[in-house]
């Protein structure tokens, strides 16, 4: 019954995605991804947007970077690989204090990426940010 689970719910995970064969084949590969598809599209220096892009007690997800950033309280800003640890879909969206994945509904802390929920049992990757004058930029 629980392959049965498994295959519905990446059926479910697909169905949303319109495009995008690499994501495809990282969500169907069984757990044998590769690390760097699990690392950020970006480098020291990196300028990745104005601090006001970020809502307090939320995030936003810049998905040609496959990087998150949260502020999970006024002036703290955190960032996170966009990774999920799970199969490797792209996290979609930051609600209510959690980095959620469509694929498989995994949830991670936006406060250290830590899972609250879903079937990830990894946190989502750190990555050094820098902000200064009003500008997010990767360390
Ligand atoms: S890839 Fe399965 S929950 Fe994210």
């Amino acid at each position: 019954m629980s392959d049965q689970l498994s295959r519905r719910t990446t059926l479910a995970g697909a169905a949303g995605l319109t495009v995008g064969l690499p994501v495809l084949a990282a969500c169907g590969g069984g757990g044998g991804g590769s690390s760097a598809s699990e690392t950020p599209r970006t480098k020291t220096g990196t300028v990745v947007g104005p601090t006001n892009d970020v809502p307090v007690g939320g995030g936003k997800i810049y998905g040609d970077l496959n990087l998150v950033v949260t502020q999970p309280e006024s002036g703290t800003f955190k960032a996170f690989s966009a990774t999920c640890t799970h199969q490797g879909c792209q996290v979609g969206s930051v609600s209510k204090g959690t980095i959620d994945c469509p694929c498989h509904l995994s949830k991670f802390s936006i406060d250290d990426g830590s899972v609250e929920g879903g079937p990830a049992s990894r946190p989502l990757p750190k990555v050094a940010i820098t902000v200064a004058n009003g500008q997010i930029t990767v360390a």
